[in-house]
């Protein structure tokens, strides 16, 4: 009888059996939304640039990740849960979510966990958008959402910002009979900026409770201390849903893990819908770990402060306008396209990765995010040369 490798070997020297030119696959299996669709376009992996530019040394300020790492008491979590990784994770997630709902003071039932915010935000789309439904949010903000609409197929409604702040009036204007959801998206990516208490207040009221907020707050402990910041916990509206992340603040991007929280009639759906065994158990037992370390939240709220002010205090040195930011990156407005690109080139040729924001529609802007001090001054001193 052949072995497993002879079998494998065999089966290499049959024809590919997934044609991609010249395919019979017939066009009417891919619905038009689908095609029509435009991928989310990442950053090209660090490794390809340093080969392509001959670089041994990289600095990544373009995704808005925390550059002080994990902590260590999460990376000794997942290394104590790995002694269980073939099992599944528990189904329900319960441990993790018992911490979440001591940590706001909900119920368990009022919490909802993901691999990643985005992956929330996927289940909440597939569990209450029907293809006819409309989505109201604001041009310039968060691709990963205009993309998971699109996906289902729902007709999305962009309002234009107002002096790159969300534009509540706007929105609530936009809002008809048709609109199951509203996407807030507070700190907003790409701008960093905020809407405050009283807009918040003002805006909800004219809402009507059919309408689904869908509250995403990835950036919101950056906020912390801003007394104007509607932080989405300290009310209490039945149509809200709230986003949160251990992706930013925790510094722990890679190993996908995010949160939402709301009414528990709305997110027994959005659980209803998860993939079972998601997020893993490493991720699980990390996230328990970082709602623990307080200490590590405190160090790098500390870190992102004294970051944002030395990168901003360059650009007024250099008489760059910036778009003030309540978050772990900064907007810059840096008058065209062509001189976006030129810049994150030029960057780039000395190790160092920003944002261009064509793909957010702001193609006159850049986005950098705080890194270490180090990064920090490896980045002002590449834009000294250029700028
Ligand atoms: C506004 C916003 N929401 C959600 C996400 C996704 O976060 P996560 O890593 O939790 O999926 C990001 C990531 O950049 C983001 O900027």
């Amino acid at each position: 009888m052949a072995t497993f490798i002879e079998r494998l070997a065999r089966m290499a020297d049959t024809p590919n059996a997934v044609q991609t030119e010249g395919s019979t696959v017939p066009r009417r299996l891919v619905p038009q939304h689908i095609e029509n669709l435009k991928a989310y376009q990442p950053g090209r992996p660090a490794r390809h640039l340093m080969e392509e530019l001959k670089l041994d040394k990289f600095i990544h300020l373009a995704s808005n990740e925390n550059s002080l790492g994990a902590p260590k008491s999460v990376q000794e979590a997942i290394v104590k849960a790995m002694a269980e990784m073939h099992r599944y994770p528990e189904s329900g997630g319960f441990a993790l979510r018992e911490v979440l709902a001591e940590t706001y003071r909900v119920k368990v039932d009022n919490v909802a966990i993901g691999s990643g915010s985005e992956s929330i935000m996927a289940n909440i789309i597939r569990a209450f958008l029907d293809i006819n439904d409309e989505v109201v949010t604001s041009e310039g903000t968060f691709i990963g959402f205009y993309v998971l609409v699109n996906s289902q197929g729902s007709k999305l409604k962009q309002v234009p910002l107002k002096n790159y702040h969300f534009d509540l009036d706007a929105i609530a204007d936009a809002v008809t009979d048709k609109t199951k959801l509203v996407y807030l998206c507070n700190p907003n990516n790409p701008t960093g900026t905020i809407f405050s208490r009283a807009e918040f207040e003002s805006f909800i009221r004219k809402i009507p409770d059919h309408v689904l907020v869908l509250l995403d707050e990835a950036y919101f402990e950056f906020t912390m201390g801003t007394t104007e910041f509607p932080d989405s916990m300290t009310y209490r509206y039945d149509n809200v849903l709230t986003l949160r992340t251990f992706s930013k603040a925790y510094g722990m991007a890679g190993i996908r893990l995010g949160y939402g929280l709301g009414h528990d009639y709305l997110i027994g759906f959005v659980n209803k819908v998860k993939l079972p065994f998601e997020p893993n158990n490493l991720a699980q037992a990390a996230g328990i770990a970082a709602l623990r370390d307080q200490d590590y939240l405190r160090q790098s709220l500390v870190n992102n402060d004294e970051g944002m002010k030395m990168i901003t205090d360059e650009f007024t040195r250099l008489g760059m306008q910036y778009v003030p930011s309540h978050t772990n990156f900064v907007m810059v407005p840096y008058g065209s396209a062509e001189k976006v690109a030129a810049l994150h080139e030029g960057l780039l040729r000395q190790g160092v990765a920003i944002r261009p924001l064509h793909a957010f529609g702001l193609p006159h802007c850049f986005r950098v995010t705080v890194g270490l001090p180090e990064e920090n001054e490896a980045f002002i001193q590449a834009l000294r040369r250029i700028a």
